[in-house]
């Protein structure tokens, strides 16, 4: 009954708009909408998951955590930038000269993503920050760490970079086209979406991101290896207005997180909770809650507790005579100095291993934990409650944590400010501490430990790093500063190992 009472009513819709002009010119210019919205849509929103990354080494360095609809750069307007805006770059070779660890044969360097949401997006990662690269040898391949610090990716030049192109009149739709047409011939309605959208669309976008970070203009400079990453979430996220301080920070590994799970974390330990740190991470490098990628943010959580620190590149298998050849007698020395002066602090099972150290009592650069305060705190531990991840964990300390060594032959410069060169610049007393040196050359320093920061190729290829500026102090942490230099040398030998 009720089907033949529809196929009734459908039979009479059909008459009418056979019959009725007016219907049909409507029903016409419906399909037209709905053909527009669906483009439109299919163009620039559609979410297509990510293929291809077969491991989840590979997922770190190339998967998304969901910052594209926010923050992605359509695919070939990224491409096309550093050919058409070289001299807002820090050097010549495009996105290479932002100290961007790049393997061979990628379309994009490790710590960048490539998703579709509507048309191909690119934006950045946590292996951005978060991946080593290091040489032995000036002639030869870098090597990269995923997971470990990186010390070359100049973060403030990519952004400063980005901001200047948007703002110069070149980034405009016949302009950008002409270029992207010596490269790739898109298909047509992609030109269009292109020209017409894509390109005025970023071109505003990214004009307010320079502005959003319009403050560090009036603060030291982070360097390659550095970001203030606390102070755009208090004067953005948290809405707290900007203010004077300064949280210039290196960036610090992530291997073997689960040797850290009961260690206060970030320099200063303001979070305990390596979910919230992982969750706050990506919200500083633009996903919301709305677009976080969970499943994704999740992969790479469970592969950081995991994956170790890199085998050390100094060895007692190392040929005679090689800058890199480890002495086990002194090594083992050294690991009796370690006992006694360190351990408590950074080894494994260490009393202080982990906490937070009061800054009165190590006596580094206290503008990095002036930074961060209970108000941060407390607003941050309120923000969107009413997601159920919503942060409990957020605290104000008033030190530096305690961090273990693993792999800290790849760690310089050294302490949180990177305001050290090297391993044995750090055991000397902080009058005799490098007072200028450069950082960002990826050469490793086989005789003082860190990379080599004195020299012509430092010099051209590294930042000017002034012990002298606000954030940048190298003083305090006078642990071992005061041992006979035999014992400084054993030290340094272990150190190497670990
Ligand atoms: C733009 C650079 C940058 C990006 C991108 C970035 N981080 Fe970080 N990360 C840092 C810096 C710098 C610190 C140290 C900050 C501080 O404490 O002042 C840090 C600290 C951390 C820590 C604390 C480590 C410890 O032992 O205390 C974790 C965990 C972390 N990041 C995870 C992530 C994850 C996960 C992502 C991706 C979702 C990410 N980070 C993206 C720069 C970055
Ligand atoms: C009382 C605790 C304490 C003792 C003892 C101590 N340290 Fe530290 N160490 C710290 C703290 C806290 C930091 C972080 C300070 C900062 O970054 O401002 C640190 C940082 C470091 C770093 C830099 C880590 C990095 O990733 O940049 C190294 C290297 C280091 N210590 C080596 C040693 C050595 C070697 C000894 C023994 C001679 C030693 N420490 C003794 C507390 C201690």
């Amino acid at each position: 009954m009720r089907v033949a009472m529809f196929t009734d009513a459908m039979r009479k819709l059909g008459c009418c708009i056979k019959a009725c002009k007016p219907v049909r010119i409507g029903l016409a210019v419906l399909a037209v909408v709905l053909v527009v919205a669906f483009t439109g849509w299919y163009k620039l929103c559609r979410e297509e998951s990510q293929t291809g990354l077969s491991s989840p080494e590979e997922w770190f360095k190339y998967g998304s955590i969901g910052a594209e609809r926010t923050e992605g750069i359509p695919y070939w307007i990224w491409r096309i930038m550093p050919k058409m805006f070289p001299e807002y770059l820090p050097g010549p070779g495009g996105y290479a000269a932002l100290g961007l660890p790049w393997e061979q044969g990628k379309d994009v360097p490790v710590g960048f993503s490539v998703k579709t949401v509507g048309v191909p997006r690119v934006a950045f990662n946590c292996a951005f920050c978060h991946t080593a690269r290091y040489r032995t040898d000036p002639a030869g391949r870098p090597t990269l760490v995923p997971a470990g610090p990186s010390h070359t990716v100049n973060a403030q030049g990519y952004a400063r970079f980005i901001a200047a192109a948007a703002n110069d009149a070149r980034f405009e739709g016949a302009t950008m086209m002409a270029e992207i047409g010596k490269v790739y011939e898109l298909p047509w309605l992609d030109k269009l979406i292109y020209r017409y959208v894509l390109i005025p669309g970023t071109k505003q976008a990214l004009i307010k991101y320079g502005q959003s970070f319009g403050w560090t203009e009036e603060k030291p400079d982070w360097g390659p290896g550095r970001i203030d990453p606390f102070n755009p979430i208090k004067f953005g996220v948290l809405k707290m207005g900007t203010d004077d301080t300064i949280g210039n920070s290196d960036m610090p590994p992530l291997w073997h997180m689960k040797a850290r799970a009961k260690h206060a974390l970030h320099w200063d330990g303001l979070n305990t909770d390596f979910h919230e740190v992982a969750v706050s991470s990506a919200i500083g490098d633009g996903m919301t809650y709305k677009t976080m990628d969970e499943d994704g943010l999740e992969r790479i959580e469970e592969w950081l507790q995991d994956v170790p620190a890199p085998q050390s590149p100094y060895g007692i298998d190392k040929p005679a005579g090689s800058p890199y050849r480890i002495d086990a007698a002194r090594a083992a020395d050294g690991k009796q100095v370690f006992e006694g002066q360190c351990a408590g602090c950074h080894a494994a099972d260490g009393k202080r291993t982990g906490t937070v150290i009061p800054v009165t009592e190590t006596g580094t650069d206290r503008h990095r934990v002036d930074m961060w305060t209970a108000e941060a705190a407390k607003r941050y531990n309120a923000y969107q409650k009413e997601y159920n991840w919503g942060f409990k964990h957020f605290q104000d300390v008033d030190g530096y944590v305690a961090v273990l060594l693993d792999g800290i032959w790849l760690r310089g410069p050294y302490l949180h400010n990177g305001s050290v060169p090297s391993l044995r610049d750090l055991l000397k007393p902080p009058a005799e501490r490098p007072a200028v040196f450069y950082r960002g050359y990826d050469l490793l320093d086989p005789v003082n430990v860190g990379f080599v920061s004195q020299g012509d190729v430092a010099a051209k290829t590294g930042f000017r790093f002034d012990t002298g500026v606000a954030g940048n102090g190298n003083g305090g942490h006078l642990y071992g500063t005061e041992l006979p230099e035999e014992q400084k040398a054993a030290l340094l030998e272990y150190l190497k190992t670990l």
